[in-house]
């Protein structure tokens, strides 16, 4: 049996105990979760990609089956209707196979509608999470409530992942990171943009709509864009660095992890790189259950400051820096993000499963993630140093230009800004970073 399936039974016990205790903080019977439908464009025929609900696919590896439905009921077993339409236009979803299966009573339905038959009787004892445009028939019946209590429990307890969910985070990492290696490689033997995208999909056996996230494929100044999407189909001459921003799916969970690569690995950009990998390593260390995830990010701003001192760009003390906002000019986002069935996971800022929020520290508007950590947390760790002409002008605007060396910034423009993320699970004791495990694997 794999680790997978082995795993699987107690991560789909964990989600019903959850469910019991969602439903009756909300007042319902049963948890229904439509898997969605396509959208379509204006005006046309044509549909946008396909993006299930992450609801549904928290309970079973399936990303790919519009028109299908998840019933939770309490003390039964899982049901699942299962759309299998007749259409000879698409390839349609196989019959339902894979290790999750015989923990389901499965019904296989042929078209949307159908679905109502299997549906509880009484909607309105349901709490139905999606989105509206999943409701049924002509009347739009199991039109989704989303009631707010359901869904505070459910997705502030998201953010502790189970064993199997750890598994597929570590097998979507081993993903990633064989991508990333072969786009290093297409990198260093000079492809453009778009050329190393297609390397990366290729070496990670899954094109744009499958990957969990734009891929952000950014080559000298364009590394300043926080998320540059262009894919520019020329390699500009000479190619001096590559920030590379780019994640796997596996069963439904994503990975999300960026690296830096300097051309000239003796020159001063790879020494910044260097330079910010060691701290990275030293705040991943930091993802210990009791650790403020705010203070997680207020640290880092402490020892980017202290990088940029150290490499000559600003001219202040480290406090000083941090103080007067000159290191959020360099470090202009947040130090990272829970990570799980979305890219940016949800409850980011829940303070509990009942509901209000722990605000971010003042003048930090881009942090995600402001909970304490805690055994089972999946988060990225994700510091950058970066060389963005607007927000430097801000700087000089702002009476701060004094803090900068000017030649300094001139000097790395050209490399557009380094970040280096990796995704680390908080156990009980020390952090677990799946990214370097697969680096190193
Ligand atoms: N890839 C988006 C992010 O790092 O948050
Ligand atoms: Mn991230
Ligand atoms: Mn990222």
């Amino acid at each position: 049996m794999s680790s997978a399936a082995s795993l699987y039974s107690d991560h789909l016990a964990t989600l019903q105990a959850r469910t019991a205790t969602a439903l009756e903080r909300g007042g319902f019977d049963h948890l229904v979760v439509p898997s969605g439908t396509a959208h379509y464009q204006v005006f046309d025929d044509r549909d946008y990609p396909y993006a299930v609900n992450p609801q549904f696919k928290h309970w079973l590896p399936l990303t790919r089956n519009p028109g299908s439905w998840i019933v939770a009921t309490p003390g039964q077993k899982p049901k699942l209707v299962y759309l299998q339409p007749r259409d000879y236009w698409h390839v349609v979803p196989q019959a339902p196979e894979g290790y999750w299966v015989e923990h389901f009573d499965i019904v296989v339905i042929r078209q949307p509608e159908e679905a109502l038959k299997h549906l509880p009787r009484n909607a309105s004892r349901c709490a139905v999470l999606g989105e509206p445009q999943s409701a049924l028939g002509k009347y739009g019946a199991f039109l989704p409530n989303n009631p707010r209590p359901v869904l505070d429990y459910l997705e502030y307890h998201r953010a502790f992942k189970t064993p199997y969910e750890i598994e597929m985070l570590r097998e979507a990492t081993r993903r990633g990171v064989r991508a990333h290696q072969a786009a290093e490689r297409a990198f260093r033997s000079g492809a453009s943009e778009f050329g190393i995208h297609l390397s990366y999909c290729q070496a990670a056996g899954q094109d744009a709509g499958e990957l969990p996230y734009s891929n952000i494929v950014a080559l000298n100044e364009h590394g300043a864009v926080l998320h540059y999407t262009e894919l520019d189909r020329v390699p500009p001459k000479p190619a001096r660095s590559f920030l590379l921003d780019a994640g796997a799916s596996h069963g439904g969970y994503a990975c999300d992890i960026t690296r830096t690569h300097a051309q000239d690995t003796a020159g001063e950009f790879q020494a910044l790189i260097d330079a910010v990998d060691r701290a990275q390593q030293a705040m991943c260390a930091q993802v210990r259950a009791g650790m403020d995830y705010r203070q997680l990010h207020l640290d880092a701003h402490l020892a980017l400051a202290g990088i940029l001192r150290e490499a000559g760009i600003i001219t202040v003390q480290p406090e000083e820096a941090v103080a007067t906002g000159v290191s959020s000019a360099f470090f202009p986002h947040g130090i990272g993000h829970g990570l799980g069935l979305q890219v940016h996971d949800v409850a980011g800022f829940a303070a509990s499963d009942r509901g209000g929020t722990i605000a971010r520290p003042e003048g930090h508007p881009y942090l995600r993630l402001t909970r304490t950590l805690e055994p089972g947390f999946v988060v990225t760790i994700e510091p950058g140093i970066y060389f963005v002409d607007m927000l430097l002008e801000d700087l000089q605007a702002a009476g701060r230009g004094g803090s900068v060396d000017w030649s300094r910034v001139d000097a790395f423009r050209p490399y557009g800004g380094i970040r280096i993320e990796d995704n680390v699970v908080c156990t009980g004791g020390e952090p677990l970073n799946l990214t370097r495990e697969a680096f190193a694997g």
